[in-house]
Parts: C-alpha cells; structure tokens; sequence
C-alpha cells in the first residue's frame, strides 16, 4: 500500500494558500492511488519543538533520555522518522515567511534529519538513507522571488531533503500573493 505524507506548515489555517495548494494537490493525488494511506501533519496546529542538545544526543544514544519530556522529544523524532519512511510520495505546504521556511518546518526538518536512520557518513561525504520518495514542495510567497538571489527557501529545502536522500523534488510556486489582489490572482492560478 502506498503512503502519501503531506506536511502543512503555513500558520494561516484555512487562509493559508500553500496549506490550500497542498490540500488540492494532495486531493488530486490521492484520486489517482486508490487505498492509499494518507497521512497528513498540520504544524501550525501540532508544532514540533525545537531541536535542543538533550534531544540531539538521544538520536544517538536514545538511554539519554531518561525525563518525560526528553522520552517524550524522542518517541516524537521516532515518529516523525518512522512516516518520512514509509511514505513514497511526500508533499509539503511551505510558506514564506521573513525570506526562509515557517520555523516550525525548520523544526520538522530538524527531527527527520538522522544520522544512521535517514543518512550517514560515508567516506566522501553524507549518503542519503531515503529512497524513491516523489516529493512536491508547494512555495506560498508575497512577493516573487523566483530565480533571485533571494530565493534562498528553494536552495535550502533541496539541501536538507537531499542530505537524507530526497532528490526527486518538484516546486510549485505561488507568487506576488502580497501584491495586490489581482497579483494574488495571477499567482494563485499560475501555481
Ligand atoms: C510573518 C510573515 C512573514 C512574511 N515574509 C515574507 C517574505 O519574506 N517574503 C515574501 O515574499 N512574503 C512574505 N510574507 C507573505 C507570505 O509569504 C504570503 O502571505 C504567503 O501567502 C504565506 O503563505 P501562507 O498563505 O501559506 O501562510 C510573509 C507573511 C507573514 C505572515
């Protein structure tokens, strides 16, 4: 059975424009593969803490955990991990917000990045430990960054999805959503 995870991160609940793209884009998929799992994680309601030194060290030694609250980070990273995993198609709703990714995301990022469990150290570098995971990145922005310098967002999710093996990444980018509404427009229609 396929899985298909999508990650909502735009904190404008139903407002939010790449939460809606997400939302149909997942719709349409999900029409095409019949009996596939869906699951779906809203960040903006269910934030994922962000990553500290405790947390950290009990990746790799999970006995370090000894609080509830640590136990608790841990099994959380383990979950997160355990989706990223089964899914072969991910979709990612991603706001944004001050030139870069919603701090949540960051945060998602942060718990699914693992050495041994979704990458490790080689000898000429990190090899990513996912594999054949279809990936759509839905990119909400006010203005347009698009093939800017600026367009720092774009850069860094191909970085922290390609460290852990995820390649296959297609963007869509809704622009000038700020601009006026006819700019929202013609962004919302070009994504
Ligand atoms: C806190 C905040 C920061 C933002 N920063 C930027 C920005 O740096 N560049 C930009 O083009 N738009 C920026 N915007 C506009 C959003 O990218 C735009 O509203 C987009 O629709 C947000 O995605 P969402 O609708 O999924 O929340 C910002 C909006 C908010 C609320």
């Amino acid at each position: 059975m396929k899985t298909l995870l999508q990650i909502n991160s735009g904190m404008q609940g139903q407002e939010s424009h790449s939460s809606m793209l997400a939302n149909r884009m997942t719709n349409s998929l999900l029409a095409q593969m019949p009996g596939a799992k869906h699951i779906k994680r809203d960040l903006s309601e269910e934030e994922i803490p962000h990553l500290n030194l405790g947390v950290f060290q009990s990746f790799s030694d999970p006995d370090s955990a000894v609080t509830p609250t640590q136990k608790a980070a841990l099994a959380l990273s383990n979950t997160l991990v355990a989706e990223l995993k089964q899914s072969s198609i991910l979709i990612i709703g991603a706001p944004m917000y001050n030139f870069m990714i919603p701090s949540v995301l960051k945060s998602w990022i942060d718990h699914v990045i693992r050495a041994q469990e979704t990458f490790r150290y080689g000898e000429n570098g990190p090899v990513g430990l996912l594999e054949n995971k279809k990936t759509y990145i839905v990119i909400a922005q006010g203005g347009k960054f698009l093939g800017t310098e600026a367009d720092i967002e774009t850069e860094y999710l191909k970085m922290a999805l390609g460290l852990i093996g995820i390649t296959d990444i297609e963007f869509i980018y809704a622009q000038g959503l700020a601009m006026g509404p006819q700019g929202a427009e013609v962004g919302l229609k070009e994504a």
